[in-house]
């Protein structure tokens, strides 16, 4: 719970994860957006220096091999896809302070910067593995560009890294008939020299971290994890009864033909793709100081007491919770303050899927000229603290939308003003000793720090409830009469 409203300023950095570049923004995208961005404003509100940073997320091989299926230079890619994820975010009015591109010479300076200082701390090993490759396309394939027959149940055309019809997880190399899903041909196995981030030796500091919290400058105790988070973490840090989980070092190069950045002192060497997506946040966050005049380092420095959050979706809870907070804190860097983790929109009940037609893209619902705070109140009015699914209904979202914004709220100013025009010359006279306005104050300190904790569902409650009231007042006290 939040304190009596204090005067003391807190500096907050807050980010929404990066979207990949190699595809459309949609409704999924926007429940992550929309729970940053009201939390950013209510922020900016309170006073705060707040700030809201994200970018597109631009390398790694997808958009490398969507480049060249598009038959365009990838930075040409990147560059018109970014346009197309502005326009989306802003039609849907969400009010970064920057949204930058991972593609950027803020970005390699610090990826390079960050990479060596864990080089330097004897967290980076080098060592030869087999991987496989395609010898038509010349490249080495990512596990999701390798397909063939599931060695337990035999479905055809699976991908390397699961099965989709029986769920078996396994390596590309286990497949049967294995072919490259980029040129068919048989992928081969070669030997290739990899860089390991030593993450098994950040096993102290990540236990520490993730069952850790931190206390504000304003007295509150903020956890770095979401209860739910933190169990699987705990699954995730520590090795079962067989040996099976904990942690494993993490591989964070790949071989050219690679779009990224090239690895300092390795040539044909890039660094994979989560390696600087992260360091994204730092480098679109760097890109506006500079340009805004704010000391970056205020908010980065190993000691800062600047707060720094993210919001992620739960499917990459592994890369902010156990790989970013471990790269920053053997860098040199603070570790973030926070990391929220939301679940996952379902459209009536089902993931979204282009084949049922309920992938909904950001851009189809504004061309349909549907207004975007429908879609922002009925977000909003089911989003939580907690990391759990929220499922987009189509007759509840109509169904709210006409109760909720239109019969309760819009309703209020929908009623008032057409007398005050008429009667008043559109002026209220002073209402600062209302007993109904005293009644709707008394409830923002508690709305507030609703807000504040992110339980966003039961703000919009206690506001709906409160907007019942004020119509239950015209209703008793029939102004349009009394105007009269
Ligand atoms: N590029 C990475 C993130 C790098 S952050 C340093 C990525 N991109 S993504 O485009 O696949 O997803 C971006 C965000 O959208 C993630 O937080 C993801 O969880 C979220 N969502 C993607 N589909 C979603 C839903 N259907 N519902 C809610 N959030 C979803 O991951
Ligand atoms: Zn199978």
């Amino acid at each position: 719970m939040i304190k009596e409203h204090t005067t003391m300023t807190r500096k907050i950095l807050v980010t929404s994860a990066l979207p990949y570049a190699n595809g459309s923004i949609h409704l999924g995208h926007m429940v992550e957006h929309i729970q940053t961005d009201i939390w950013v404003r209510f922020q900016k509100m309170r006073g705060h220096e707040c700030y809201y940073c994200c970018a597109d997320d631009t390398h790694g091989t997808p958009v490398m091999l969507a480049a060249q299926k598009q038959g365009i230079a990838p930075e040409d890619m990147i560059a018109r896809v970014r346009e197309e994820h502005l326009a989306d975010f802003s039609g849907f009015g969400i009010g970064y302070d920057n949204y930058y591109s991972t593609h950027s010479p803020e970005n390699k300076a610090y990826s390079e910067k960050i990479y060596r200082a864990l080089k330097a701390n004897g967290k980076i090993e080098s060592r030869t593995i087999e991987q496989l490759f395609d010898p038509e396309k010349n490249m080495f394939l990512p596990d999701r560009f390798v397909k063939g027959e599931c060695p337990k149940c035999h479905a055809k055309d699976q991908y390397g890294d699961n099965c989709e019809v029986c769920g078996t997880t396994y390596a590309p190399t286990d497949l049967i008939n294995p072919y490259s899903a980029i040129s068919g041909a048989t992928p081969v196995l070669k030997e290739s020299e990899h860089f390991f981030f030593k993450l098994g030796d950040c096993i102290d500091y990540l236990q520490e971290w993730t069952a850790g919290s931190t206390t504000l400058a304003d007295g509150r105790v903020q956890p770095h994890l979401q209860p739910e988070a933190l169990n699987k973490m705990k699954e995730w840090l520590v090795p079962d009864e067989n040996g099976e989980g904990g942690l494993s070092d993490w591989d964070i190069s790949r071989d050219a033909p690679y779009f990224g950045f090239e690895i300092p002192d390795a040539p044909g060497k890039y660094f994979y793709v989560w390696l600087d997506a992260p360091v994204g946040y730092m480098a679109s966050f760097k890109n506006l100081c500079e340009r805004i005049g704010v000391d970056f380092d205020e908010f980065f420095k190993a000691d800062s007491e600047a707060e720094l959050y993210h919001f992620i979706g739960k499917d990459i809870l592994y890369f902010h919770a156990l790989f970013w907070p471990a790269m920053l804190k053997f860098s040199g860097h603070r570790a973030p303050t926070g990391v929220f983790a939301h679940g996952f929109l379902t459209v009536d009940g089902q993931k979204m899927s282009k084949s049922r037609g309920t992938f909904i893209t950001a851009g189809s619902y504004l061309e349909q000229k549907l207004n975007p705070e429908w879609m922002r109140y009925y977000i909003a009015a089911k989003l939580g603290s907690r990391i759990e699914d929220i499922d987009l209904n189509l007759q509840d979202f109509i169904a709210r939308v006409n109760s909720d914004l239109v019969g309760k709220y819009v309703n209020i100013a929908a009623r008032a003003s057409g007398f005050i025009a008429k009667r008043f010359e559109g002026r209220l006279k002073d209402v600062s000793h209302s007993a109904l306005l005293a009644q709707l104050a008394a409830q923002s300190e508690t709305i507030a720090a609703d807000y504040e904790n992110r339980e966003y569902a039961r703000a919009l409650r206690d506001i709906m409830a409160l907007a019942d009231a004020v119509n239950e007042y015209v209703d008793a006290n029939k102004p349009w009469d009394l105007a009269k």
